[in-house]
């Protein structure tokens, strides 16, 4: 394939979810090329068996390996709380994920009740469950599946009606259990923060994970085979594998807020 970023970081999602953590990424290293593959046509992973979403996060993996890629962020939750040991395990790359921010949720709290709003299968993970026990044992958490919320997004639906009715049932029971901290365990999430902060009210945090990718991203840059120096801006390129690569192309650029036309490519695999 032509005009494909060499040595750049790639990072990919379900969706246009990821999206977010790109932004962080690239607030933290303007200059690194970046590849951001948007798995849309396979979205919601959430409510997917495992080992479909393992299989998918494989496949997009090699693929950006192949580019080469210097890193591979995985963007998604869910996928990360899955699939991250059989990547790590298929190259010596870093291979960067995510996890719902319950530490410094249970740091935080005053009121003593924080509250997960996640996938069905990021909800239901042992990692999840790991880090209530590590990290939360301590306060009350309300942990929250929202299925239906990642599709709202990958349509453009920030703060429909639809939307904030899902919102607003999701919310109720962290509302009524005395929650001042809201975990966003989904990077699709991160598009309807504002929406989720008018709901929940001023007197709750909502936290979400985009700028501590870009923190560990820093951590482990001495893996990196080394950051790009010099002034220069690093590139953009964008697959996704939606049916109607014309209106997720349009999403992602509103997402993005940059015109994307004629910029996001077939995903091929
Ligand atoms: N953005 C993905 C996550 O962080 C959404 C997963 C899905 O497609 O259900 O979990």
């Amino acid at each position: 394939m032509t005009g494909v970023l060499r040595g750049a970081i790639g990072v990919f999602d379900s969706g246009v979810g990821g999206l977010s953590t790109l932004r962080a990424i690239h607030e933290a290293y303007p200059h690194e090329h970046l590849i951001y593959v948007a798995d849309s046509g396979h979205a919601p992973y959430g409510d997917q068996p495992a080992g479909a979403i393992i299989e998918r996060a494989q496949r997009i993996t090699q693929f950006l390996l192949d580019q080469p890629c210097k890193a591979v962020v995985v963007a998604c939750n869910t996928a990360s709380v899955l699939a991250l040991p059989t990547l790590r395990a298929m190259t010596t790359t870093p291979i960067i994920g995510m996890e719902p921010a319950i530490k410094p949720a249970a740091q935080a709290t005053r009121s003593g009740v924080i509250g997960v709003l996640a996938t069905q299968r990021t909800i239901g993970s042992e990692s999840v469950q790991r880090l209530v026990a590590h990290y939360a044992s301590h306060v009350k958490v309300v942990l929250q599946a929202c299925p239906g919320l990642v599709e709202q997004v990958e349509a453009g639906h920030l703060d429909t009606p639809e939307t904030v009715r899902l919102l607003r049932a999701y919310l109720s029971p962290l509302c009524d259990a005395g929650v001042d901290q809201v975990v966003l365990g989904c990077t699709h999430y991160y598009f309807l923060r504002e929406t989720i902060a008018r709901l929940v009210g001023p007197s709750v945090n909502v936290l979400e994970p985009a700028q501590a990718i870009a923190r560990q991203l820093g951590a482990r840059s001495h893996l990196l085979s080394g950051l790009r120096e010099g002034d220069a801006q690093g590139g953009f390129s964008f697959f996704s594998s939606a049916r109607n690569l014309d209106v997720a192309g349009d999403v992602m650029a509103r997402l993005w807020g940059m015109d994307l036309t004629g910029q996001v490519r077939p995903l091929p695999v």
